[in-house]
């Protein structure tokens, strides 16, 4: 997967998308699986999603694009670079997915998530490693008031050393969360993991700082 600096170019960044053999291809196609698992499971007539720092909404769009039923998902893109919001707009558009709305904004802040939570999917992939460990955990343990019962969390985090993912397995737990699936390809750095919530859904404030992305 392309390396990320102070400097990474967050439109370019998803160009690899364009190589089926790349990493974060590989990584698209665990995150998909498992939305498309998620969606087969839930049998209700309407379901939101939320995608943190949505990108160019890749895994969310490519997975619902091919559904007939992609009509009982309603969800929010939230990502910052105009670029990508626009990217992500055409794609929506092109697949016809109504109940898609990508929207550009900070989504280290609770402000954007008003309309779109409480969530039954959130999708936090590309996120957890490019902000600090600490607002990691911030993060981890704000998502019970982003999440509503027996909503399911898919997120992902590069191995690289020293490797988090450990902490984050046990972060997930603490905050109420029972984990499905983890997935650290011995050739890859990248991991993918999916959780389920249990606990008690709270209500997310109107604002105030969630993460601050860094890289
Ligand atoms: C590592 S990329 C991941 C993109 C996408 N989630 C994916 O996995 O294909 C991080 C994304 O976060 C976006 N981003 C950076 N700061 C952000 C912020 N404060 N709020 C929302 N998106 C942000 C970048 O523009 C970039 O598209």
């Amino acid at each position: 997967m392309a390396s990320v600096t102070a400097t990474t170019d967050w439109h370019d960044w998803h160009l690899p998308y364009d190589d089926d053999t790349s990493p974060l291809s590989r990584r698209l196609r665990l995150i998909q699986r498992h939305i498309n698992d998620w969606l087969d499971q839930r049998p209700d007539s309407s379901l939101r999603v939320v995608r943190v720092c949505a990108g160019q909404g890749h895994d969310l769009i490519g997975a619902l694009a091919p559904r007939s039923d992609a009509d009982r998902v309603r969800a929010e893109l939230i990502e910052y670079d105009p670029r990508n919001v626009a990217a992500a707009r055409m794609a929506i558009s092109a697949a016809r997915l109504d109940g898609i709305t990508a929207t550009q904004a900070d989504a280290g802040d609770f402000a954007p998530y008003r309309t779109a939570v409480p969530a039954d999917l959130v999708v936090l992939a590309g996120v957890l490693g490019n902000i600090s460990d600490a607002d990691a955990r911030a993060t981890i343990d704000a998502l019970p008031r982003l999440c509503a019962s027996d909503a399911t969390v898919i997120w992902t985090r590069t191995r690289r050393h020293p490797d988090l993912t450990p902490a984050i397995r046990g972060w997930f737990a603490t905050a109420g969360f029972t984990e499905e699936a983890f997935h650290a390809p011995s050739d890859m750095l990248f991991s993918v993991g999916v959780h389920s919530f249990h606990g008690q859904p709270q209500q997310a404030p109107p604002n105030g700082r969630i993460f601050t992305f860094t890289a």
